[in-house]
């Protein structure tokens, strides 16, 4: 036990999508599958830390070893991410919906013949990362992540500093690198101390990596 160097810290790992709600039987969500965050969970465990892993909506099992919340919306998440607080490390990983519908209802909106199809009103969701990064009780390590198309490094130092994040994850998840929703994950480590570029790895090497960095960080 005295091996591992993460023994005695706490960490709070988001992961997945968040679904936001238009009815009860609708809703708006994207396409992340919780592959990365769920592996960054496990392996900061196997470190040693106590994690608490908040998961949005996902097809793929909880994490061994780690205290596993299931949320739906990005509200939820925020409280039950900072509910956790304090803690050691936050590791925001979730592909949080930018956007909820501004006045969700509570009965199936129906669709009448003849009649325009209904707008739908988007309001700006609370940011996690941005919140947790800016807390009172602000995590010693707090890590981003950031999910870009197209200048990726720019995009990941400019959140950096927006998000109050000592470290970002970049990646580019442009279609056809089969990242969003897929097995493997090529970053780029963005922290004050410059960029480091990872080779094309499977999401649960990049976790380890990881955990590792941290853990190193942390001393
Ligand atoms: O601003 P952007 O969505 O590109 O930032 C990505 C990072 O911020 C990720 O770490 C993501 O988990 C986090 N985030 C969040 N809450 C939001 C939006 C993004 O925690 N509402």
């Amino acid at each position: 036990e005295t091996l591992k160097p993460l023994a005695g810290r706490t960490a709070v790992v988001t992961s997945g999508p968040t679904h936001e709600p238009i009815d009860p039987v609708r809703y708006i969500a994207n396409r992340s599958s919780g592959r990365q965050g769920h592996a960054i969970a496990a392996a900061l465990a196997r470190l040693g830390a106590d994690v608490t892993l908040v998961s949005g909506p996902v097809t793929i099992p909880d994490p061994p070893g780690v205290t596993t919340v299931h949320v739906e919306t990005a509200q939820q998440m925020l409280d039950a991410a900072t509910s956790r607080l304090p803690a050691d490390i936050a590791v925001m990983v979730a592909a949080v919906a930018d956007w909820r519908v501004a006045s969700s209802v509570g009965q199936k909106i129906k669709k009448q013949p003849g009649e325009a199809p209904p707008p739908l009103m988007l309001t700006e969701n609370p940011d996690i990362l941005k919140t947790v990064g800016h807390h009172e009780k602000r995590p010693t390590l707090v890590v981003g992540f950031a999910a870009e198309t197209q200048d990726v490094e720019n995009n990941g130092r400019a959140k950096l500093a927006r998000k109050g994040a000592d470290m970002i994850v970049a990646n580019d998840v442009s279609p056809g690198t089969g990242i969003m929703g897929g097995t493997r994950n090529r970053v780029k480590i963005i922290s004050a101390a410059g960029v480091e570029e990872w080779p094309d790895l499977d999401k649960s090497e990049v976790a380890i990596r990881l955990a590792d960095l941290i853990a190193a960080k942390l001393g």
